[in-house]
């Protein structure tokens, strides 16, 4: 392998997720899902979820982009920006309306089945999570999310139906995103109400280990099914540096990565390493764990890890310290050597290179960027074409540091999806207005505008740089 460039398998695309941009919300024999109740947040704030839909309240996801009715006119842009894999996400709730049928809605596989045909009519290589930020309402209502060993063979039952439906046309497969995210905001990752509950620790590392075996069997699974497949994992990489060489100050930042580490240990290793044994005496939580947990965990590790990077915190000792700088699911302190995005967000391209390091040195398994980019206001002017210089400054950094990872480190990256490709429904804030995409659509706050899809600069740029196989970066 040459040093010098990024080797040609080299998996180049863009990513979304199947709440945030497919709408059509009640189509199809689609059912309702968490992300179904998230209304509408204000600027940087979080999203209210209501019981059930209501009336009069404005849900962005319900229409989002329209990717349900326009996915034909978006992967044929897709493929103009020359994308070598596009990741996308199921709804389950298309799939399962309920979440705990025995039997598949038709209509929900039929329109997946359209959607990975078209990507692979262009050669595009589909690139799967089965879970991403929304469950099943009833699931939530009826058994309390994964906080109930049950949702397991939900899961799995989704995971049969997907693998053997979609073998043919689907390799790559993340079974969860973020999935260190259910301690943060357990309500988007894993559909719990944690308000609900006393011990709300003891809770949330109990369901997080009902997502490791489901995920765990869910390999296991895919394994029987189709051996070429390749399932992974997928982490929101919460890069911290400490706020000085105190060795107080690494210790502190130390526990923090190893709060996240937890998750990826135990899904790439397949068991609990002592350290978090010890962190869960420490904080007095006795998890319910079978035998046969512990062998399907051993079972299922996975083949490759998925991250999505877009920021970096500091740590301190000093409880006191109160420079808080705010991520969608984390906070630290302020970082004085970064500049902050539209929404605050620290932007670190070194960073990205230190975190394929630290996760390449810890696991030597491949890693895939899958998601990165920049949430920022769009200025939009009638008949022009949007210069999105900021976005192309921000994903030009951001590569040029994982390509000194590959070349330089001996990181092994598989490929790199721009998060949001095309503009969509903000995670977190519910959003239209923090604009992810190479493609704008017009669509605003109030889920008015014609829809329509246009370049935006950097559309031309990432088309160059995947053209040329990452070394065009100019
Ligand atoms: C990640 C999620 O946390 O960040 C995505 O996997 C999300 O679903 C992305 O959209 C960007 O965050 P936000 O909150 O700006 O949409």
């Amino acid at each position: 392998m040459s040093t010098q460039r990024l080797p040609d398998h080299f998996m180049w695309g863009g990513a979304v997720s199947a709440n945030q941009c497919e709408g059509a919300w009640n189509v199809g024999g689609k059912g309702i899902s968490t992300a179904d109740v998230a209304a509408a947040g204000q600027h940087g704030q979080g999203r209210t979820y209501t019981e059930t839909v209501l009336e009069n309240t404005y849900y962005p996801n319900h229409g989002a982009i329209d990717f349900y009715h326009r996915y034909k006119e978006d992967i044929a842009l897709f493929a103009e920006m020359g994308f070598k894999c596009f990741r996308t996400s199921i709804h389950w709730t298309r799939i399962f309306p309920q979440g705990d049928e025995s039997e598949p809605n038709e209509e929900g596989l039929a329109f997946y089945d359209r959607l990975f045909d078209e990507c692979l009519k262009y050669g595009i290589e589909p690139v799967v999570t089965i879970s991403h930020y929304e469950t099943p309402l009833h699931l939530v209502k009826q058994y309390g999310s994964w906080t109930n060993r049950k949702l397991i063979d939900f899961y799995l039952n989704l995971c049969r139906v997907l693998f053997e439906r979609y073998k043919t046309k689907v390799k790559y497969w993340m079974t969860f995103n973020e999935i260190n995210v259910i301690t943060l905001n357990p309500l988007i990752a894993a559909g719990i109400r944690v308000e609900e509950y006393a011990d709300k620790e003891q809770i949330l590392y109990q369901a997080a280990h009902y997502q490791f075996v489901a995920s765990a069997k869910a390999v296991k699974l895919g394994r029987e099914i189709n051996p070429d497949f390749q399932i992974g994992m997928m982490m929101l990489y919460p890069l911290s540096y400490a706020e000085s060489c105190s060795p107080e100050d690494n210790l502190e930042n130390m526990h923090n990565m190893d709060l996240h580490y937890y998750f990826s240990d135990i899904q790439v290793r397949g068991y609990y390493s002592p350290k978090a044994q010890k962190f869960l005496e420490r904080k007095g939580i006795t998890l319910d764990i079978t035998d046969e947990d512990v062998r399907d965990l051993r079972a299922g590790t996975v083949d490759y890890i998925g991250i999505s990077y877009y920021m970096s915190l500091v740590t301190s000792s000093n409880p006191n310290r109160k420079i808080v700088v705010k991520g969608n699911m984390l906070e630290g302190i302020a970082n004085p050597y970064l500049e902050k995005s539209d929404w605050e967000w620290q932007i670190d391209a070194v960073g990205l290179r230190i975190s394929l390091n630290h996760l390449y040195d810890r696991y030597q398994l491949p890693i895939f960027v899958v998601e990165n980019g920049l949430g920022a206001v769009d200025e939009k002017i009638e008949g022009q074409m949007i210069q999105d210089d900021y976005r192309i400054d921000y994903l030009r950094k951001h590569i040029a540091q994982m390509k000194e990872a590959v070349l330089q480190d001996g990181v092994d990256v598989m490929g790199y999806t721009v998060w949001g490709c095309i503009d969509l429904v903000s995670a977190s804030t519910g959003e239209m207005k923090k604009r992810y995409g190479l493609i704008y659509v017009d669509r605003d706050d109030r889920g008015e505008g014609t829809l329509n899809r246009e370049k935006k600069k950097s559309f031309n740029w990432y088309k160059e740089v995947i053209l040329s196989n990452g070394d065009s970066l100019d």
